[in-house]
């Protein structure tokens, strides 16, 4: 691959009624680089060089959600499970959208082995994708999440947080620890290490008694590496007595209660119907 192919090809996206500026490269075809705007269908994610094309389009899909199982559906939030198998254009062209905004990850042609979990927003009109996550289905590392994304548009509205939110609560369905597959991009630590220290937090302060490593990976099933990480980051460890205890500083506290009254949405796991596929 010629560096040359690497460089940004594609400069503006339009997604429903949304314009959105590419970050990366990504392969979408030739004939499409160097457009001024692709024009993408946000239910089907075919993509069309003009806006006329779009619309011819638009009038004969019939597409108002993702196409697959509604896993979860909790006021106006659903997520939708699709297999890359059986959809595999469809998810081709996810991974190709995924790509305008990141950077480091191969972009894997072959859906086949990939899930992907897809959440939307519903209005009158339909379920408007806001961002996914992908997961191997046989993953011998124990990621749980392969690539995650928020749409740009929709980016910083704790979305993000959503999304792995429901990463972990499916692990907790399957019973097993899981981690993001690595490397993370910038933006993906920093939201992994915000969901990482609420989740941690949340525990402590809730508990009276010392909670263990092993206590809070079960109750999350967040890794002990990545519990670990978090609360070396934030000085919350201590070695008292030959062990290692976990407790909360008062920087830490402070800024828990500045984050509990943000009072964000949050994944309902009554409302998750779903069972690991095997
Ligand atoms: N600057 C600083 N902190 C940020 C941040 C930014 N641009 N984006 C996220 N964070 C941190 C914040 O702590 C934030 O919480 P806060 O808004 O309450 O302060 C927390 O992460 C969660 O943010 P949220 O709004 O839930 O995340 P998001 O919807 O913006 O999505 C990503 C986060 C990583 C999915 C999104 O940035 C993205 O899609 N990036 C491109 C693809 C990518 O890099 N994926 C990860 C690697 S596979
Ligand atoms: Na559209």
């Amino acid at each position: 691959h010629s560096e040359i192919s690497r460089v940004k090809n594609l400069d503006k996206l339009q997604i429903g009624k949304h314009e959105v500026e590419a970050w990366y490269f990504s392969p979408y075809p030739i004939e499409y680089a160097h457009l001024p705007m692709l024009y993408i269908c946000e239910f089907c994610l075919l993509y069309y060089p003009t806006l006329t094309q779009l619309a011819r389009h638009r009038a004969k899909c019939t597409l108002l959600h993702p196409p697959g199982n509604e896993i979860y559906r909790h006021e106006n939030i659903s997520f939708f499970e699709i297999d890359g198998r059986r959809q595999r254009s469809w998810c081709r062209n996810l991974c190709l959208l995924c790509k305008c905004f990141l950077d480091h990850k191969t972009l894997y042609y072959d859906v086949d082995p990939f899930l992907f979990y897809c959440m939307t927003l519903k209005d009158d009109y339909g379920h408007h994708l806001i961002g996914f996550f992908s997961k191997e289905k046989e993953c011998p590392e124990g990621y749980n999440v392969a690539c995650i994304l928020t749409l740009p548009q929709h980016q910083r509205k704790g979305y993000g947080k959503l999304l792995i939110q429901f990463s972990y609560e499916l692990s907790k369905v399957e019973g097993k620890l899981g981690s993001p597959e690595k490397p993370l991009s910038d933006l993906g630590l920093l939201s992994y290490r915000a969901y990482w220290q609420e989740e941690i937090v949340k525990l402590l302060v809730n508990s009276d008694e010392e909670i263990s490593l092993d206590e809070i990976a079960n109750k999350t099933s967040i890794t002990h590496g990545d519990i670990m990480h978090t609360c070396q980051a934030l000085q919350m460890i201590k070695y008292y007595k030959g062990q290692h205890i976990i407790h909360l500083t008062d920087a830490v506290l402070e800024q828990h209660t500045k984050t509990m009254s943000k009072q964000k949405q949050s994944i309902d796991p009554s409302a998750l119907r779903w069972k690991p596929p095997v």
